[in-house]
């Protein structure tokens, strides 16, 4: 048999130079006369040891990294192909303790399989869930997932059989399902991991998402900045398509669904719901109000259902493997698992998916390792450029869904921003403010206007200019948008504001200058 070597062709291994290894890794077998067939794979997650290059031995599957083009002679030289020893050698994949310790049931396949080989992908369990659901009554597949517990994975965690059983109940000659690729928040990148990694898995969770509902067209939209992604899931829909996956009968079933991938219109707002409606429809990205719900009225006026990549993908485990199964993992309301993006200023960046519960302070002190410069962690952004800071005081939070929103936080798409003693919060609520100004729909004053005068009034502050009036007035004006915007890019604004300022209100009083030139 001739030997396989994975190489990942993840934008993440890309970006640390994944493909400068794959080419030392061609002309290396060129020279040597080895015939053996390379396979770009996802990413595991491990971004600390990309590239990670893999290789199939007769004792299972054997990683190096983080390798180098410079790296690949030696590991030659050493017999890497049968998984002789060398500097960066890890042993089995599955025994690396950041990838040991986890759960994984939506990321099962990414980084193992060959993303584009639906053969590998049925080898891994793949279709399971699909060929379940065929055999099933939409009403029945509405129930499983209803029962298994799963909330939206993009944000707002809303239960993600509900609002299928909306769409089910709403009767329509068409109706759609709309994947939210757009993956807007700071530090997360799990939409962008499964997409290229295993991208099957999303057309099977929206496949059985078409048939629960009665939707028979689906679409992807993914952020214009993804376009590995893009190229991945263009080809596996193809490819879907050809096999009997897609198209008018779904697995040789009665059932049809087809889909499209689209290309997002590179702003933070087309990720809220219904501005991405509106871009997909090809208007200008704007927040519409809600009701109408997508659920009753969304994409061309139809019944839609509108779901993160990662909720959409955690359906085939669902179905493949139970409801009990799924909602065995987690706590209180927050059942299965979640994907955690650790990055920032981290020693261990990568995914991490873990049954909910775990601590902030497990995440970021045992999963993350603390800060990659060494210096004491002062704070987490957890659930993007709207979630909240956390200091290390509230670390013994459990990740959960509730938890969260207790100590004023979110959870969000599960990305968390790491910061080392050096940070400013002063300049991190600013830094808040001035996002969501740039980033406004311009549909609602509290947001549009609002946000333009917090940066006003933070800058005021940085220059020590009346401080205690500037606090009660950025405090007031964090009040007015929460309760007076329209959606949450206005709404949730003020939790990093507010954190910041409540965490860390020694960074909101500066020095006044005087004292500072003593
Ligand atoms: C400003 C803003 C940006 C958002 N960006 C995203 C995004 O990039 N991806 C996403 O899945 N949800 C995003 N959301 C949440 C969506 O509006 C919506 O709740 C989600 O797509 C529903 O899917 P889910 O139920 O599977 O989470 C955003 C919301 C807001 C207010
Ligand atoms: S809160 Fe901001 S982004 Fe949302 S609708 Fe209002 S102006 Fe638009």
């Amino acid at each position: 048999m001739i030997p396989r070597i994975y190489i990942p062709g993840d934008s993440g291994a890309l970006a640390l130079g994944a493909e400068k290894v794959a080419k030392a890794v061609r002309a290396e077998l060129a020279e040597r006369g080895i015939e053996a067939k390379i396979v770009r794979n996802g990413s595991r997650g491990a971004y600390f040891l990309e590239p990670m290059v893999e290789v199939a031995t007769a004792n299972g599957r054997i990683a190096y990294g983080p390798v180098k083009p410079s790296d690949v002679k030696s590991l030659f030289d050493c017999g890497f192909l049968t998984g002789g020893h060398h500097k960066r050698w890890l042993g089995a994949p599955d025994k690396i303790p950041f990838l040991a310790r986890q759960t994984r049931l939506t990321f099962a396949r990414c980084g193992v399989t060959d993303p584009l080989s639906l053969d590998h992908y049925k080898a891994h369990g793949g279709l399971n869930g699909l060929q379940n659901a065929v055999a099933m009554t939409p009403a029945d597949i509405v129930k499983q997932v209803t029962e298994s517990g799963l909330r939206g994975r993009g944000g707002a965690g809303f239960p993600t059989g509900i609002k299928w059983k909306t769409v089910l109940d709403t009767s329509a000659e068409r109706k759609y399902i709309v994947c939210n690729a757009d993956e807007g928040d700071s530090g997360t990148f799990a939409d962008r991991m499964i997409m290229e990694g295993d991208p099957f898995v999303l057309i099977e969770g929206m496949a059985i998402a078409g048939i629960a509902t009665g939707a028979t067209k689906g679409f992807i939209y993914i952020r214009s900045e993804y376009p590995h992604a893009v190229a991945v899931m263009q080809k596996a829909v193809e490819i879907a398509r050809k096999a009997g996956v897609l198209g008018v009968n779904v697995l040789g079933s009665a059932n049809s669904f087809d889909m499209e991938v689209r290309i997002g219109a590179g702003a933070y707002v087309c990720g809220e719901e219904t501005a991405l409606l509106d871009s997909l429809e090809g208007k200008r990205g704007q927040v519409r109000a809600k009701p109408p719900l997508p659920a009753h009225k969304g994409l061309f006026g139809k019944p839609t259902v509108i779901n993160n990549v990662i909720s959409l993908a955690s359906v085939p485990v669902i179905m493949d493997k139970g409801a009990a199964f799924y909602k065995d993992f987690g706590m209180g309301r927050s059942r299965g698992t979640i994907p955690i993006q650790i990055a920032g200023n981290v020693k261990y960046p990568g995914l991490y998916e873990a049954a909910f519960g775990m601590t902030l302070g497990e995440i970021v002190d045992d999963i993350g390792g603390g800060t990659a410069t060494g210096r004491p962690v002062k704070a987490v952004q957890v659930g993007g450029p709207l979630g909240a800071y956390f200091p290390r005081a509230l670390f013994d939070t459990p990740f959960d869904y509730e938890a969260f929103a207790a100590k004023d936080g979110l959870i969000g798409h599960a990305g968390i921003v790491v910061f080392d003693d050096s940070a400013d919060m002063l300049k991190q609520a600013r830094f808040a403010m001035e996002f969501c100004a740039i980033e406004s729909c311009g549909k609602c004053t509290p947001c549009r206007i609002g946000s333009t005068r917090g940066v006003e009034v933070l800058d005021r502050l940085a220059q020590n200019i009346e401080p205690e009036k500037q606090i009660a007035l950025v405090t007031d004006l964090c009040n007015t948008m929460k309760f007076g915007s329209l959606c949450a890019l206005g709404g949730f604004t003020p939790y990093p504001v507010m954190s910041a300022l409540n965490h860390f209100p020694d960074d909101f009083r500066p020095t006044p200058v005087a004292e500072a030139a003593e």
